[in-house]
């Protein structure tokens, strides 16, 4: 969608980072569960430098960038062991800078929208960073998928990962309280890649924090995902308005195209007119998770893409999951393998606290208060 397009170029702009770029580099993570390796990626407009962190363990090779926490490339095995890029991204800072429609991204303060990017805490009113028409989305202007963060790399047992910290100030895109944010990502001996997210405030808060790679299980840049199959436990989902912020009603998925409780083809139902995606140009949604929020992480959705077998399982201790079909995508960016991204060429499964939850009364709640400790983990296990 232009408007999506031109937020987030504005949002760029607004940050002062139009970048120059150094080239990709050519390190390569070293082969099994070695150490990450590190390597420079290009800089900033004002000279800071972003690196790529490469890590590989049990089949699973993840490269991620300073600048936002980017995942920039994900490799898995296909049925026959063949390995594929499967998450969209590019292969240059400033397309990152200057366009990206949040690929691969860490999403801060909080993911998805907040109506008019207001709310009231404890009886004080706030005004967040607008940037999508009149709504804020995934943080405001410069949301945490334009900052660096400090990366530092950790082996423990058999795992190899990276600890991500960013301090995003008190006020900072509108929000109160100094944010202490710290993101785990693991890769085990089986592949899987664990994402566990911590913060703490010196004010209350609201937070919702996410990662929004985008998916496509044949290979990105390999053409439509309509064809992946597709699971989500939930029986009820939050329609929008047209500026996709939640009613507030908790919707019943049986008899409609956002029933996904048995797997289906994603294009099976995109296409059949029901007002909620007509307004979202596809699919863009929070799915209610049957499970609600768990202590512990539990398998909520499925992706599979039949060519070539491989799968991809998330499991999440989060109330919601964001489900985007990649409707935004419009043919004018041009991914890391050199190919064009199309509307619905990738989706996006985005575990989650529900958009626009402060509010609503009726949605779990995303306020943090001092003393306390935000914490969630969601965990990807893939397979062919
Ligand atoms: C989220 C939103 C979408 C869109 C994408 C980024 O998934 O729900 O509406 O803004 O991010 O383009």
């Amino acid at each position: 969608m232009e408007l999506n397009r031109r937020t987030v170029i504005a949002g760029a702009a607004a940050a002062g980072v139009a970048a120059t770029t150094l080239g990709t580099g050519t390190a390569q993570a070293a082969a099994g569960s070695g150490k990450p390796v590190k390597e420079l990626f290009g800089k900033l407009a004002d000279g800071t430098k972003v690196y790529r962190w490469s890590l590989e363990n049990g089949g699973t090779r993840l490269k991620v960038l300073s600048y936002g926490g980017i995942v920039q490339s994900l490799e898995i095995p296909d049925r026959h062991g063949r390995h594929a890029n499967v998450v969209n991204g590019f292969d240059n800072v400033d397309d990152y800078v200057a366009k990206s429609p949040y690929f691969g991204a860490l999403i801060g303060r909080y993911g998805n929208r907040i109506g008019k990017g207001q709310f009231t805490l404890d009886g004080k009113s706030y005004q967040l960073s607008v940037n999508d028409g009149v709504n804020s989305l995934h943080g405001g202007a410069k949301g945490f998928d334009k900052h660096v963060w400090d990366v530092e790399p950790f082996t423990r047992g058999s795992d190899v990962g990276l600890h991500l910290h960013y301090t995003s100030v008190d006020g900072e895109m509108g929000y109160p309280g100094t944010l202490r944010t710290k993101v785990t990502y693991t890769l085990n001996r089986h592949g899987e890649w664990r994402i566990d997210y911590e913060a703490t405030t010196d004010k209350p808060t609201i937070v919702n924090l996410t990662s929004h790679v985008y998916w496509n299980l044949a290979g990105e840049g390999s053409g439509t995902v309509e064809d992946h199959e597709l699971r989500i436990a939930a029986s009820r989902y939050t329609p929008t308005d047209a500026g996709l912020i939640p009613t507030g009603e908790l919707a019943k998925v049986a008899g409609t195209p956002f029933d996904f409780r048995h797997a289906k083809p994603i294009g099976r139902d995109i296409r059949a007119g029901h007002e909620q995606q007509v307004q979202a140009k596809g699919y863009d949604h929070n799915w209610a998770l049957d499970k609600g929020i768990t202590a512990k992480p539990e398998h909520v959705a499925t992706l599979r893409d039949p060519r070539s077998g491989r799968t991809l399982k998330i499991a999440t201790d989060q109330p919601g999951l964001q489900f985007y079909s990649g409707n935004f995508l419009d043919g004018t960016l041009t991914g890391t393998g050199g190919r064009t991204y199309r509307q619905g060429d990738a989706l996006c499964l985005e575990t989650q606290h529900f958009p626009d939850s402060p509010n609503h009364a009726n949605f779990p709640s995303t306020v943090l208060r001092p003393g306390q400790t935000y914490r969630t983990t969601t965990i990807h296990t893939f397979g062919a």
